[in-house]
């Protein structure tokens, strides 16, 4: 059984499925618009109960998920989703202890996957070309205890990353066929090289790009999700749906080893 101590993060579901992330503080309360929790009353007991409101509203209280996590993000601008996110993470091979490049950080929403991933011995470094974007990242990133595993870089990655020999490398900028010789120099052989990018013509010079700078295994997927009601009498689909967010595309950096001529064998 988890107990909730002070200081960890919760999540709380409301009436009608409204959710409120907090982080527990001695003394202090949750205000919503169906009542007051304190958060006393959650301090030190178990985790994954009701408790209700002082207006008598009933509320879960969990330990958030990444996926939580990731849509509580104070957003400035479009985020990456965990529809992708979650995806990306597997096709990219991120695990603990790798060692991960993305740009822009715009929002943090991915870096805070990335992150969550790499922990404990691994790093995410995290490049973002306007500073007041990046604070905002860093300070979602701060929120959720994971900013051990991310350095934050305000840089245009016009002028290259720092890093060599990266095991993934992801590009969530509008034109990332521009920045595919930076990538490849901070690729390590066999790397993971990934990018979103939301129309097909974006997608059509990426693929060009790649094939330019030799890349190998090169993928383009979209991801649908469908969400249902969860009514066990009538079961069916979601009134509404988001139809797109944006196109994956996949390579590995490949690199051409010189053959030895037959007189130096
Ligand atoms: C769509 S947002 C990234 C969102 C982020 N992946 C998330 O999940 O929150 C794109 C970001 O790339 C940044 N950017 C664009 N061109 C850049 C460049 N040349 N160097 C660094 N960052 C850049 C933008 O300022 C913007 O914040």
């Amino acid at each position: 059984m988890t107990v909730a101590r002070e200081s960890d993060l919760v999540l709380l579901i409301g009436p009608r499925g409204k959710r409120f992330i907090i982080r527990l503080e001695d003394g202090a309360t949750l205000h919503t618009h169906v009542g007051v929790i304190s958060h006393d009353a959650i301090i030190g007991k178990p985790m994954g109960r009701r408790l209700v409101s002082h207006l008598d509203k009933q509320f879960l209280v969990l330990e958030p998920s990444t996926h939580d996590l990731i849509l509580n993000v104070r957003r400035q601008g479009q985020i990456i989703y965990p529809k992708e996110s979650g995806y990306i993470l597997l096709k990219m091979n991120v695990h603990g202890g790798q060692q991960v490049i993305e740009a822009g950080s715009g929002s943090g929403g991915l870096t805070l996957a990335l992150a969550r991933a790499v922990a404990p011995h691994g790093r995410v470094f995290s490049y973002e070309i306007r500073p007041e974007m990046q604070r905002n990242a860093a300070r979602n990133i701060r929120e959720v205890g994971l900013e051990d595993w991310v350095e934050f870089k305000v840089h245009d990655i016009a002028g290259g990353f720092d890093e060599q020999d990266v095991d993934a490398l992801f590009l969530d900028v509008r034109t990332p066929w521009e920045y595919l010789d930076q990538a490849s120099q901070s690729l390590k052989a066999g790397g993971f090289f990934g990018s979103l990018i939301p129309t097909t013509n974006q997608v059509s010079r990426l693929l060009a790009g790649l094939e330019h700078h030799g890349f190998g295994d090169i993928e383009v997927e979209e991801l649908l999700l469908r969400q249902y009601k969860p009514v066990s009498e009538r079961l069916r689909p979601a009134d509404t749906m988001v139809g797109h967010t944006g196109y994956l595309v996949f390579a590995r950096k490949v690199v051409m080893l010189a053959e030895p001529s037959d007189d130096s064998v």
